[in-house]
């Protein structure tokens, strides 16, 4: 199976020629280099999809950070899963930690999202990940499985292997604190678990298991390919060209 590297972009990359310099600095990074078994996916924010799509990196698979569950109609604001296709994207990040905490996205919502998202042959990347309060409370896998049970509540499990999952503590996130590695092989243990009660051993092997938080070129060995994870999903990271495809080498060449 390729492992999947995914790079969230975040609200970051201000103007269009902070675009064009982030894609030329990618574009030269990538020069000569052998990338095997690995996708790349960048999801940048949604003004800037069409000038990524533009550039046409090879290698590089578009995704969106966020999108609605309706496909058209007034939703001031809102971005259509409709428009992300045809935007060239084929992935789209859902129930991120920074949307549940900052714009009190909720598992329901999650969950509407996570439909639509297959229902418009998006490949959704679902965010999991408790808090540092959860984690001192011992509740991290009570959160874990509880957002993975209510976010996938009605997916069929035709769908299994267009779905990928993140786990993503969020003390992790932006922190350069990782998890132990017995704590992310728990956290996966756990949803593959989850997986088989909804969509039996076969289609549950489907879905691809990704960790997220503090991934960088010191870290992926440790988090990721240790631990037989199906890929990452780098924040910070994935800023800078170098360091990103650094830490593409580095899996790559695994
Ligand atoms: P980080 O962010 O790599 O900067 O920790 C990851 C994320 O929020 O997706």
């Amino acid at each position: 199976m390729n492992k999947l590297i995914v790079g969230n972009l975040k609200m970051n990359i201000l103007s269009q020629t902070e675009r064009e310099r982030y894609l030329n600095s990618l574009q030269k990074e990538l020069v000569g280099k052998k990338i095997n078994n690995c996708e790349i996916i960048l999801c940048p924010p949604f003004v800037h999809l069409e000038g990524f799509r533009k550039a046409k990196i090879k290698k590089i698979i578009l995704g969106a950070q966020n999108m609605f569950w309706e496909t058209k109609g007034s939703f001031t604001g809102e971005v259509s899963p409709t428009m992300l296709k045809d935007f060239g994207c084929e992935y789209v990040i859902l129930g991120h930690s920074e949307r549940r905490r900052y714009f009190c996205e909720r598992d329901e919502e999650i969950n509407l999202k996570i439909i639509s998202a297959l229902k418009n042959n998006l490949k959704p990347i679902l965010c999991v990940g408790e808090s540092k309060q959860e984690k001192e409370d011992n509740q991290t896998l009570s959160v874990i499985s509880q957002q993975v049970k209510s976010a996938l509540e009605k997916v069929s499990r035709t769908k299994a292997e267009n779905l990928v999952i993140a786990y993503e503590p969020i003390w992790s996130v932006g922190t350069d604190e990782v998890p132990k590695e017995n704590e992310i092989m728990e956290a996966r243990v756990l949803i593959f678990k989850i997986l088989i009660g909804l969509f039996g051993v076969k289609y549950a092997e489907k879905v691809k298991i990704i960790y997220g938080g503090s991934v960088s070129a010191f870290t992926v060995k440790q988090v990721c390919l240790d631990l037989g994870m199906d890929g990452v999903l780098v924040g910070r990271e994935s800023l800078t060209p170098y360091e990103f495809i650094k830490i593409i080498k580095i899996i790559s060449e695994k």
